[in-house]
């Protein structure tokens, strides 16, 4: 989908030849003269249309515009949370398999966050998953158009804007894929396919060589399944050598049965999204081959299925990890921790100045968070607030979560030592607690994405979540500067 900015007053924006064109109205909306700018203002004047966020008046081919659908819609104080919901809300109210064709103006002068927030909006609504259809529809919406009278100043947030659509997008077509459409082999063949973008290149590792690391935690998860495991490096290089990089890592489990620890069917073709973490790695590199910033990235994905069979590790089986710590399997579903512990033992060899992993780990972080806000937890203060930052910035909300000492109290065996689960209390937390044991060579934090990654029901499908955070961590130039 193609995007433009361009300059536009409203009496511009209606005589564009478009499907729909979707009108901003923010509290501090003054009419102009044109007869559109009236005509806008009468049904304010008559309360009609509203200025408050989420409010829509929908119109079919008023006499002063040239396209056929037009809705007015509220953005309140302009912010962009407001933006965000009030642009959904238009879209729906446009929605038609004609729409291919779209103009979004402001009515006044938006900042480069409210920008930000109608372009995602935008591409949200209008995303549709088709690579498993065998008719292969195409996404109806072709082209937007996005009016500003300040679109001079917007242009470089708006290509932030559009390279970060790229990246939610990627990470949305690979986690949406069905297992059997993104096995490891896959994923990592994925991953190959962003390394023909200058800056970025891509290591694939095979059992053999994950063997000869050590990785036993990992090759405990992956021994149960046929598929092949893949350990995936990717790297951006955009500032010198020397500069040390953010390092991501991203669970990359492709299925997860829950293995010997079968999980219920109910919702079990769920577990397909439990390589969100490593999708969103994915994302974040597309977007930064678009971007190109001076700073140096690594991508961590340790891709395998959770399955079950003969050879299948079993409760009670302890494995030593890359670290050199022995692990007792006490829940073969608690594979997540033990695919990530050695990727984080891993990244220690890059010399991270951080290193942030994505995971879709604990059903508890759903029961405490849900779907609005991703679980955080870090044990470094700076990190944990950049992090808590740019997830209110992009509107990809993240909520910090303890770190207490107390917590890792249930991780203890006589058999190894560390368990790799806890009791059935915070497990969320218990679950961090587990990987923080492998983080203690540089500043760490974790984001739980099981709650925020994917939407079940009707609208089922990947979110493309936390790309949006991610990028707007990695691009803050607080972060971007420190070389
Ligand atoms: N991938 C799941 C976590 C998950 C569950 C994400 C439901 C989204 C929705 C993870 O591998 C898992 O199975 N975790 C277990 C851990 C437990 C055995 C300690 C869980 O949350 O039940
Ligand atoms: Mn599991
Ligand atoms: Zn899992």
């Amino acid at each position: 989908m193609n995007f433009e900015l361009k300059s536009l007053s409203l009496a511009q924006a209606a005589t564009e030849k478009c499907d729909a064109l979707l009108v901003l109205l923010g509290d501090d909306y003054k009419p102009a003269k044109d007869g559109f700018s009236a005509l806008i203002g009468r049904a304010l004047k008559d309360g009609d249309a509203q200025t408050k966020a989420g409010k829509v008046l929908a119109l079919y081919k008023p006499p002063v515009v040239q396209a056929a659908r037009v809705v007015l819609a509220g953005i309140g104080d302009g912010s962009a949370k407001q933006v965000r919901s009030a642009v959904s809300a238009a879209y729906a109210a446009a929605k038609s398999d004609k729409l291919k064709k779209l103009v979004v103006v402001f009515a006044s002068n938006p900042s480069a966050a409210a920008l930000r927030a109608a372009v995602a909006a935008t591409a949200d609504a209008s995303y549709s998953y088709t690579t498993t259809k065998s008719k292969g529809e195409a996404r109806v919406l072709q082209s937007v158009l996005v009016g500003a009278g300040n679109a001079d100043e917007l242009a470089g947030g708006f290509e932030r804007a559009t390279a970060v659509v790229a990246g939610v997008e990627f990470a949305k077509e690979w986690a949406n894929r069905p297992a059997n459409h993104a096995t490891p082999t896959v994923l990592a063949k994925a991953a190959q396919s962003l390394a023909k973008h200058a800056r970025i290149t891509c290591d694939v590792l095979d059992a053999k060589a994950v063997t000869k690391l050590g990785m036993g935690a990992f090759l405990a998860v992956a021994q149960g399944s046929e598929e092949p495991l893949r350990f995936i490096v990717l790297k951006y290089s955009g500032a010198a050598k020397s500069a040390a990089p953010t390092v991501l890592v991203g669970k990359g489990i492709t299925f997860d049965s829950g293995g010997i620890s079968i999980k219920p069917a109910a919702e079990m073709d769920e577990m397909k999204f439990d390589m969100s973490g490593a999708a969103s790695v994915l994302g974040v590199f597309r977007t930064l081959s678009e971007l190109k910033p001076a700073i140096n990235v690594v991508g961590l994905i340790p891709a395998c299925e959770n399955l079950l069979n003969g050879r299948a590790v079993k409760p009670g089986d302890v494995v030593t990890s890359m670290s050199g710590q022995t692990i007792e399997i006490l829940n073969t579903d608690a594979e997540g921790r033990l695919v990530l512990c050695d990727a984080l033992t891993y990244a220690e060899r890059f010399k991270p100045k951080a290193v942030i992993d994505i995971a879709t780990l604990t059903g508890a972080c759903v029961v405490a968070l849900g779907a609005v806000r991703s679980g955080l937890f870090s044990s470094d203060e700076a990190l944990a607030q950049a992090l808590g930052a740019a997830g209110d910035a992009a509107q990809d909300l993240c909520w910090r979560m303890p770190l207490d000492e107390e917590y890792a109290e249930g991780l203890k065996t006589q058999f190894a030592d560390v368990t790799n689960v806890a009791g059935r209390a915070a497990g969320a937390v218990t679950a961090a607690k587990y990987l923080q044991r492998f983080t203690e060579k540089y500043p760490w934090a974790h984001l739980d994405i099981a709650g925020t990654a994917w939407k079940s029901g009707a609208a089922k499908g990947a979110t493309g979540r936390p790309v949006g955070l991610l990028v707007e961590y990695l691009l803050t130039p607080a972060q971007a500067a420190a070389k």
